[in-house]
């Protein structure tokens, strides 16, 4: 005999997952309403600062696009390009770059970042020496692994103009 026979029964079946469903639309917003702060850690930046944090963010999308265009069109000169931009450049060589961002900036902020431009670095790598394209793939979802994985941790926080 079936362990559960006894509940095989339909209508009894269906008052359960009628149960279910309106504990479920009770649960949901009681759930929203006692959320806990996300848990990120606060960055207090300048308006210009956080300006210069931001822009540069929106940058790297745009070059994990390009990459990924030049990847899908067989450009590969268009690809390494975008795998550079996005990988280990000089800081200091932008003269966009407020002077006073380098110092607030935690050791585990700097690692991150680290390892993002070393990611690209490995993807421009693949590229230019023509690996194949699930390795230059994989390696892309490493580097962006280090997108996903700042974005868990830290927020901006603007505190002045
Ligand atoms: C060292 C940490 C760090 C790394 C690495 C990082 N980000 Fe961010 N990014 C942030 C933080 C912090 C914010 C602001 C989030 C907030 O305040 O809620 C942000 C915001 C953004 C935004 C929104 C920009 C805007 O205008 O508001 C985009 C887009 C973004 N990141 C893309 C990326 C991509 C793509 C990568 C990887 C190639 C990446 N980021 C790597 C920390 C990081």
């Amino acid at each position: 005999m079936p362990l559960f026979a006894a509940h095989s029964d339909d209508s009894k079946h269906v008052r359960r997952q009628g149960i279910r469903r309106c504990w479920l639309v009770m649960l949901f917003p009681m759930a929203l309403a006692n959320a806990q702060p996300d848990g990120r850690q606060e960055l207090a930046l300048t308006a210009t600062e956080a300006d210069y944090v931001r822009a540069g963010m929106r940058d790297h999308v745009v070059d994990i696009q390009a990459l990924l265009a030049g990847l899908a069109n067989n450009d590969i000169e268009g690809a390494l390009r975008a795998a550079r931009s996005a990988g280990t450049r000089s800081l200091d060589a932008d003269p966009n770059r407020p002077t006073t961002l380098g110092p607030k900036l935690p050791a585990a902020w700097k690692g991150m970042l680290q390892a993002r431009m070393r990611g690209f670095d490995q993807v421009a790598q693949d590229i230019a020496s023509r690996a194949e394209m699930p390795r230059t793939l994989h390696d892309l979802s490493t580097a962006m692994a280090t997108c996903v994985g700042c974005h868990a941790s830290f927020k901006l926080v603007v505190v002045a103009p």
